[in-house]
């Protein structure tokens, strides 16, 4: 049987995983892959850190593994984006095929990459929603069909948080703080609390479904630090779940990207996914509605799906690494003022007479029809929170709506608005 080798950089949290399921399950994976697996080196930052034995030598220095021709296969375990990005492209270029789960790096150059990688394979399911294998289902399992909508929860730090706001009543600074002591948000969280996580890993399932090239600064980005109470209290009595959904939709040649907090009806599938758990829905044109559920992050969960890709790659050697052998140039991105949706506001207002009817007015006047009012009292006797949802409308035309709202005297600050999927 033959062996393959590997060399893997970074042993953290899913590279030490990833080293010890393939000592643990060796002759398992090797019987589905084919042939033996070896490395043969690992690589790390800082080698006077303590860690753990590993049955392999490891080094600080990357160069090591990218210029040994007898590694096959590069597994890039790192972080960040321009350092991984340097080792990806080295590794191609001196022909070894390469896995990785780094989306960020990806959510920039994942075309670059497929494009110096040729027909070389590159893997990177532990990039979208850790253990799940949700780029094998986009580009493999659904193959046959147009993709109608990608819906998904794929950031378990921002689920975490809304998931314990809405069970426990707490406020978002106290339930972010418990999140980062239980390890599941970083000291600087602003990646994942602010949507940019869940944006990566939605452009790189958009590249597989539609085979469009878009970065982060070309489509819309939510994070959830605006989210109050007032906002789960308006989910809880309109029937809605409030969730962080990276969301794609065809429709005609033009392709909706977009990362928010979202209102979810009660019914709908996702909305009942809570804690840390990843889930998404693809609705492909030939097959309906598919789910796909899981851990979307943990060291031995993204293990799993970065070993899937090497078992892979023993096996078949090569497949297109976005899932289309050239980029699709009819689909254009929607331009993000164009998205029709329904809408909530979150208003503080006067606590006066005649204020609903001004801001009625405004809706009436931009073309906008409300669909349910809800008022609350604020902190203070004299102000109160109006919260309303409208009736399906252009982003450009809400957005109208908010500026001439914010105008008003009677509103004290700028709106909040959150968008619900129907
Ligand atoms: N953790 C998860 O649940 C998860 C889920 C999905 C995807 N990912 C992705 O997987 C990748 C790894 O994440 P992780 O959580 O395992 O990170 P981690 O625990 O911080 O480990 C990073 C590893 O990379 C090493 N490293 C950093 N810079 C290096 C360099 N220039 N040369 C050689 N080694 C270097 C570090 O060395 P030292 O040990 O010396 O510091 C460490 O071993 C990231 O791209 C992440 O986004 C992680």
């Amino acid at each position: 049987m033959k062996e393959l080798i590997l060399g893997i950089i970074g042993l953290g949290t899913v590279g030490s995983s990833v080293a010890k399921i393939l000592h643990d399950n060796q002759s398992l994976i090797a019987a589905r892959a084919g042939c033996a697996m070896r490395i043969k080196k690992g690589a790390v930052k800082d080698l006077s850190k303590s860690r753990e034995i590993f049955d392999f030598p490891i080094t600080n220095n990357v160069d090591e593994i990218l210029d040994d021709p007898e590694i096959d296969i590069v597994v890039e375990l790192t972080g960040g984006v321009d350092a991984p990005f340097e080792i990806a492209k080295k590794a191609l270029r001196a022909s070894k095929a390469l896995v990785t789960a780094n989306k960020a790096m990806l959510a920039y150059h994942r075309y670059t990459l497929q494009q110096i990688a040729g027909d070389l394979p590159i893997g990177f399911e532990a990039s979208v929603a850790g253990g799940i294998p949700i780029i094998k289902a986009l580009r493999d399992g659904l193959g046959a069909n147009h993709i109608l909508s990608i819906r998904g929860i794929i950031n378990g730090t921002c689920n975490f948080i809304l998931t314990k706001m809405k069970d426990e009543g707490a406020g978002f600074q106290e339930v972010l703080k418990e999140a980062q002591d239980l390890g599941y948000a970083e000291a600087d969280p602003t990646f994942d609390i602010g949507g940019f996580d869940a944006a990566h890993k939605l452009l790189i399932l958009a590249s597989i479904a539609y085979g469009i090239d878009a970065r982060p600064d070309d489509i819309l980005i939510e994070g959830i630090t605006q989210i109050t109470q007032e906002d789960i209290a308006f989910a809880k009595e309109f029937g809605y779940h409030l969730k962080l959904l990276g969301i794609a939709k065809k429709d005609g040649d033009c392709i909706e990207l977009r990362v928010h907090p979202t209102f979810l009806p009660k019914n709908a599938m996702l909305g009942k996914v809570d804690g840390v758990m990843n889930a998404i829905s693809v609705v492909g044109d030939c097959v309906g509605e598919t789910l796909y559920y899981g851990a979307g992050a943990g060291g031995e969960a993204t293990a799993s799906a970065v070993i899937s890709d090497i078992i892979e790659i023993a096996r078949t050697k090569s497949s297109p690494m976005l899932g289309f052998k050239t980029i699709s140039n009819t689909l254009k991105l929607k331009p993000i003022n164009a998205i029709k949706s329904a809408y909530y506001l979150r208003l503080l207002v006067l606590d006066k007479p005649g204020v609903l009817a001004q801001i009625a007015k405004v809706f009436g006047e931009v073309g906008i029809s409300i669909d349910t009012f809800l008022q609350r009292n604020a902190k203070d006797k004299n102000h109160s929170v109006l919260l309303l949802s409208t009736h399906t409308c252009t982003e450009a035309d809400i957005k109208l709506a908010i500026e001439r709202i914010s105008s008003l005297e009677v509103v004290k600050t700028s709106p909040v608005m959150i968008r619900i999927e129907k």
